[in-house]
């Protein structure tokens, strides 16, 4: 792939009227976070099935145990890394206007992104499963599992959105409307393979947005949705772009 990829790229985010940013798991690998899929991907380790909102209700501290091992001891010290950092630049100079993210990780707040959707929700948060109070993850003492609520007792839950379990309406409907505004999607560091997360890089396409995508392989919306595909690791792309753009 020649410079010349980077610079059709950059031309059309610098010529954007509205771009907006998908990512997943890919852009937090260079954070220590492992991805879902893939040689070393969590799903090769770990049964998707902890994740499952049945098995959960079922067995909550079973979940738990897997979820903190999974999740909380991987996450609570990653930081974000230059990926991040660069999507973060591109929001307060204007380039990109959201980002439509899977990650639960919190690393695109971190790096200082305003405009963030979670579709998959934020590991950060724990909900009651009695009365849906909400609390912050360090009200919760991960040595004593399952979580309790404070007002009702409930066990407590990740705000994250388990395997069968509905996308929040606010970061759905947020979702879809950043899309059909765009005329530019980047996405970063995804199989868009999980519904309906993976419909958005097809209706910004359907709607005429330029898509311009960054893996370090091929998915199945490089021949079919994207306009330019940057092979490369996430830091390493989104280095170069951010250079172009003279961030
Ligand atoms: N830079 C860019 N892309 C990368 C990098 C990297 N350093 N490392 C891996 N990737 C790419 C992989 O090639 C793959 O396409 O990131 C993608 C990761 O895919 P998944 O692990 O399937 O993650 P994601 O697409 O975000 O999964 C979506 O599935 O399990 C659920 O809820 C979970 O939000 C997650 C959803």
């Amino acid at each position: 792939m020649s410079l010349n990829e980077f610079e059709k790229a950059a031309e059309i985010i610098r010529n954007a009227k509205y771009a907006v940013a998908f990512t997943g798991a890919g852009i937090s690998v260079d954070s220590g976070i492992p991805s879902f899929r893939g040689e070393d991907g969590v799903w090769n380790t770990h049964h998707p099935i902890y994740l499952e909102i049945e098995f959960f209700q079922k067995k909550p501290l079973q979940s738990w145990i897997k979820l903190k091992e999974i999740f909380y001891d991987n996450l609570s010290d990653a930081l974000p890394n230059i990926a991040h950092e660069i999507l973060a630049k591109m929001e307060q100079r204007g380039f990109v206007e959201s980002i439509i993210t899977q990650n639960i990780d919190n690393l695109h707040q971190k790096a200082g992104s305003k405009y963030v959707y979670e579709l998959h929700g934020n590991y950060k948060q724990l909900i009651c499963t009695e009365c849906s109070s909400e609390y912050d993850i360090s009200f919760a003492d991960l040595n004593f599992l399952p979580p309790t609520c404070y007002v009702c007792k409930g066990i407590l839950k990740p705000n994250i959105v388990f395997f069968n379990e509905p996308i929040p309406q606010f970061a759905k409907t947020r979702s879809f409307a950043e899309v059909n505004k765009a005329d530019v999607m980047l996405i970063v560091g995804t199989n868009a393979e999980v519904l309906p997360a993976a419909d958005l890089p097809v209706v910004a396409k359907e709607n005429g947005a330029k898509i311009i995508e960054i893996n370090i392989k091929k998915s199945h919306l490089t021949n079919t949705v994207s306009d330019i595909f940057l092979k490369g690791k996430a830091t390493e792309v989104l280095t170069t772009i951010g250079e172009l753009l003279y961030l």
